[in-house]
């Protein structure tokens, strides 16, 4: 028998949905896959180089677990050189991917009941890792309305006497919100109020950002309160690294402390070849990031334009990151051409992935009636799956 913890929790619907359209594509299906949630460019050249050129020195040994002192340093001066937040070596520590540190950031502060507000629509782990360590997620919904932001006079609702942490994430997945330096500012006044409240900054989307908006961090914003803030960070989806697996965070040293002693026990260092690469994405040429964000908002605005015109949805213009977060309550109630009537966004999923269209259901996400679409794919292919969508939307009666 399982953990009664573990019995609780789900697996991560995303990952449920990209195993279905694989299973799909397996067999053949035509799918658009609207699911994703990784950059479709390659990881540029001199990155691959790097871990080549670290598998030919030889370089393919264990590590520290919580990763090499040299990728610490080039962390170091990314932070400083990005977001001005001054660390030094023993506040860093890397993992295989930003996933696992989070959860490790997690597991080490969190006893069982301690509350971790959380605002909807989230990331499914940020959710899942909460409630793996006995953690109770305190869900605070946003809407479109509101631009998917979790206010002060909202976060300031939420905290109790039982409130350990506060979940940031910011570009947001699912939403694309993007939380002004001003808007952190006003939550950090909250907090200054209570001492015992640790934040965790998920900046993992931090240079896809669009139009006059600017990326911002807590402890940037607030310095005052850097010794309870946990800046995540990592190179996945600013480097299209996906599957290299390094992510990494700074912090105060005891938090760090006991991340490393919890990674002691369970992990490996992250791979020595991955290290090494990403020491030459952090400190490599920059340029690069601009052109693809540049390229995410054209692709946002044509998946925009193309929404606008389907009868049923509503849709806030996303600030950053590369998802859409279509509120679809308008389509709720109305007949398929099968007489199934579809009812919530899963319904909705359903009925689309049958007309070859991959979309992720907002029950995931804590939030229904809505769904993310990913615009990490080609302009061809939002514009050939739109057509789709609009095709199959139309349909309903
Ligand atoms: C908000 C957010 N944080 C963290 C991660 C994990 O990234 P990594 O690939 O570094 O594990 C993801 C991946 O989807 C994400 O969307």
């Amino acid at each position: 028998m399982l953990a009664t913890a573990i019995d609780k929790i789900q697996g991560s619907p995303i990952s449920a949905i990209f195993d279905q359209a694989t299973r799909l594509r397996a067999e053949g299906h035509d799918l658009i896959d609207f699911s994703v949630g990784e950059p479709d460019f390659d990881t540029p050249e001199h990155i691959c180089d790097a871990g080549i050129k670290a598998i030919r020195q030889g370089i393919t040994r264990y590590t520290a677990v919580d990763g090499t002192n040299d990728l610490k340093a080039a962390i170091v001066r990314k932070f400083k050189a990005d977001n001005n937040l001054d660390y030094n070596l023993a506040e860093i520590v890397i993992s295989a991917g930003a996933k696992p540190l989070l959860a490790t950031a997690i597991q080490a502060v969190i006893n069982p009941g301690d509350q971790v507000i959380i605002a909807t629509p989230a990331w499914p782990s940020h959710i899942g890792m909460v409630q793996v360590c006995s953690g109770k997620p305190v869900i605070v919904p946003t809407t479109h309305e509101d631009g998917f932001k979790l206010s002060a006079a909202a976060l300031k609702a939420a905290i109790t006497s039982k409130t350990r942490m506060l979940l940031l994430c910011s570009p947001s997945n699912p939403t694309g919100a993007v939380y002004s330096a001003q808007a952190l500012a006003e939550l950090a006044d909250v907090l200054r109020a209570h001492p015992n409240i640790l934040i965790i900054s998920d900046d993992l989307y931090e240079h896809i950002v669009f139009d006059d908006n600017r990326f911002a961090t807590l402890a940037a914003v607030a310095p005052d309160l850097r010794d309870r803030i946990l800046t995540v960070n990592g190179v996945s989806k600013a480097y299209a690294m996906t599957g290299w697996r390094i992510g990494y965070a700074g912090g105060p040293k005891w938090w760090v402390d006991g991340m490393r002693k919890i990674a002691s026990q369970i992990n490996g260092g992250p791979s020595s070849i991955s290290q090494a690469a990403s020491i030459a994405a952090l400190d490599g040429p920059q340029g690069f990031l601009k052109t693809w964000c540049e390229t995410y908002r054209k692709r946002r605005d044509i998946a925009l334009e193309g929404l606008a015109k389907i009868d049923g949805l509503k849709i806030l213009k996303p600030e950053g990151a590369f998802y859409l977060m279509p509120h679809c309550g308008g389509l709720l109630g109305r007949k398929r051409p099968d007489g199934r009537t579809i009812k919530t966004s899963s319904g909705l999923a359903s009925y689309l992935l049958d007309a070859g269209v991959v979309i992720v259901p907002g029950a995931g996400f804590f939030c229904d009636p809505y769904f993310r679409m990913s615009i990490a794919t080609s302009e061809a292919n939002i514009v050939e799956g739109i057509r789709r969508m609009t095709t199959a939307c139309n349909a309903l009666k």
